[in-house]
C-alpha cells in the first residue's frame, strides 16, 4: 500500500474524514470530517488566527456572506476570467480538465485511463489518436457555481457562491478604513468555505469543490510590495514548519508570467510533495492595486486611503498570502503518519505537533472493571476536561489503549493504577518517546500545562 492509500484507510477508521454522503453511495469526491478531523481542523484554523490576526498588531479580521452581490464578481472578473478550460469525450460525453492543446506529449494521466477503462475495444492504434478524434471541442468552462436568490430564477437574481474569500477583503475596505485607527502596511484577513465548480475533483481532500481558505489580503504602498512580497513568503515556510511540515518536502515554485491569474503580476506557488506529485498547497500574490480599482469603478465609491501624515491620497497594493485549509490538513497528515518497529511489533503513531493534536490527554484506570481506579480516572479526567480536550478510556488491555491514542497522535496518557490508590501519584506516559514518568495526580494538571507551553516530557517529574 503507499503512503495515500494508507492515510486514506487511516482517516476513515480513526474518525478523522469520512466520504461525504456515503450510506447513498456517496458525492463526488465530497468528504466530511469526523470528531477527530474537526478537532484537528478547528486547532489548525484557530491557530493560523491567533498567528496571522490575534497576534498582529498590524491585522484585522472579518468574517463576510458568502452569497454576496453578483455585481462584486463582475468587478472582480471572475465572471468574465473565472474559467477553466473543458473537453468533452465524443463517446460518453465525460468531461476533463486539459491545460493547453491535446498532444501525444500532453494527454492527461485522467483522460488515458479514461479511454483505456471505458473505450478500451474502441481504441485502434494508440490512445493519443483515439484522443485525437474524440476528446474534443475545447471549452471554456466558469467554475463559480451559480444560484437565485428568491423564488424566481432568472437572470436579475443570480448569485454565487463566492469561490475565493478575498473579495470580501476589498469589498469591506472602505469600511475598515472608516471603523478602525489602521495605517499602512496593513492587512484584513479572513476564514471561510469558498466554492469551486471543479471540472475534476480529485485525490481525496487536495481538490474538492467545496472548501476553506484562510485568507490575507495585505495592504501596503505600490514602492513597498516587493519586500512584503517577501516577507509573507518567509511568514508561510514559517507557518508550514510550525505545522510540522518537513522543509525537504516543500518548494517554491514561481508562477510563469503567461500562467498568472488575471488579477496577479507575480505569484509564487508553494508546492508539497503529495504522493500524487509536487501540487499546489498555498499562494502567494502581487495583486497590485487591481481589485480596489474595480471596484472602484464598479461601486462609484471612493477606495482610496489618505496617509494623514503626507495629506497623500491613493489606491493601496495588495499582497495575498492564501491557504488552504483541507491542503493543509491532508500535508499534515501524510507528514504526521508513521510506522515504527517496536518489539517486533509495527505501531503506527501520529506525530502531530502538540498543539494540533486532536486529543491533549487520555485518562486509564489500570484495570476497566476495578470501581475505584475506575472512579479516580474519571475524576482526574473531569478536572482536566475543563481545560483541555481529554478522553477517558477504559477498553481492553493497557498496551492496546496506549496503542489506540498513538494512532490518533494523543501526546500524554496518564495512567491510574493501585499505587495512585496509597500514594496519589498517577503514570504519565509520552507518545513519540514512550518514555513514562510518575507525579503526584494533583500535579497533572500543572504538568499539561507546562508540557503544552513547550517543556520537554521528562522535565514534566
Ligand atoms: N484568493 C486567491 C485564490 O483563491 P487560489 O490559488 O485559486 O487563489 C488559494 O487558491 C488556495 O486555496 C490554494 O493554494 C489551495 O490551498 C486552496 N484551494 C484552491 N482550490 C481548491 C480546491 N478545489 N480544493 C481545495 N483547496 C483549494
Amino acid at each position: 500500500m503507499d503512503l495515500m492509500d494508507k492515510v486514506l484507510s487511516w482517516a476513515k477508521r480513526r474518525g478523522f474524514v469520512y466520504p461525504g454522503s456515503e450510506i447513498y453511495g456517496g458525492l463526488a469526491n465530497s468528504w466530511d470530517f469526523g470528531p477527530l478531523g474537526v478537532e484537528l481542523k478547528n486547532n489548525i484554523r484557530d491557530e493560523w488566527w491567533r498567528m496571522f490576526v490575534r497576534q498582529r498588531q498590524d491585522m484585522l479580521g472579518i468574517d463576510a456572506a458568502i452569497i454576496m452581490n453578483n455585481k462584486v464578481w463582475q468587478a472582480s472578473g471572475h465572471v468574465e476570467g473565472f474559467n477553466d478550460p473543458l473537453v468533452e469525450c465524443k463517446k460518453c460525453h465525460e468531461r476533463f480538465r486539459v491545460e493547453g492543446e491535446i498532444s501525444s506529449k500532453n494527454l492527461p494521466e485522467e483522460i488515458t485511463e479514461h479511454i483505456e477503462n471505458k473505450h478500451k475495444k474502441d481504441v485502434g492504434k494508440s490512445v493519443f489518436e483515439f484522443a485525437k478524434e474524440n476528446i474534443a471541442d475545447k471549452k471554456d468552462f466558469n467554475m463559480m457555481f451559480k444560484t437565485h436568490l428568491g423564488p424566481v430564477a432568472d437572470e436579475d437574481n443570480t448569485v454565487y457562491l463566492r469561490p475565493e474569500t478575498a473579495q470580501a477583503m476589498f469589498v469591506n475596505f472602505k469600511n475598515i478604513l472608516d471603523t478602525n485607527r489602521v495605517r499602512l502596511p496593513f492587512g484584513i484577513a479572513q476564514i471561510g468555505k469558498s466554492f469551486r465548480n471543479e471540472i475534476t475533483p480529485g485525490n481525496f481532500i487536495f481538490r474538492t469543490r467545496e472548501f476553506e481558505q484562510m485568507e490575507i489580503e495585505y495592504f501596503c504602498r505600490e514602492t513597498e510590495w516587493k519586500d512584503h512580497f517577501k516577507y509573507w513568503l518567509a511568514e508561510m515556510h514559517k507557518w508550514l514548519e510550525h505545522c510540522g511540515v518537513d522543509k525537504k518536502h516543500i518548494q517554491d515554485y514561481e508562477t510563469p508570467k503567461e500562467e498568472l491569474a488575471h488579477y496577479s503580476k507575480r505569484t509564487i506557488d508553494i508546492e508539497y510533495d503529495f504522493p500524487f506529485g509536487k501540487k499546489e498547497l498555498y499562494g502567494l500574490a502581487y495583486r497590485t492595486d487591481y481589485d480596489l480599482r474595480q471596484h472602484m469603478e464598479n461601486s462609484g465609491e471612493d477606495l482610496s486611503y489618505t496617509d494623514p501624515q503626507a495629506n497623500e491620497k491613493l489606491i493601496p497594493h495588495v499582497i495575498e498570502p492564501s491557504f488552504g485549509l483541507e491542503r493543509t490538513l491532508l500535508a499534515v497528515l501524510l507528514e504526521s503518519y508513521k510506522e515504527e518497529e517496536v518489539e517486533g511489533n509495527t505501531r503506527i503513531v501520529a506525530k502531530f505537533p502538540r498543539w494540533m493534536a486532536p486529543i491533549k490527554a487520555a485518562v486509564f484506570p489500570l484495570l476497566g472493571n476495578d470501581e475505584k481506579l475506575v472512579e479516580k480516572a474519571k475524576k482526574i479526567s473531569e478536572e482536566l476536561g475543563a481545560h483541555y480536550l481529554v478522553r477517558y478510556d477504559d477498553g481492553g488491555a493497557i498496551g492496546r489503549r496506549y496503542r489506540r491514542h498513538d494512532e490518533i497522535g494523543t501526546p500524554l496518557c496518564i495512567t491510574i493504577d493501585h499505587d495512585t490508590l496509597s500514594d496519589d501519584t498517577v503514570t504519565v506516559r509520552d507518545r513519540d518517546s514512550m518514555g513514562q514518568i510518575r507525579i503526584g495526580a494533583g500535579e497533572v494538571k500543572e504538568a499539561l500545562d507546562k508540557y503544552y507551553q513547550g517543556a520537554d516530557f521528562p522535565s514534566l517529574s
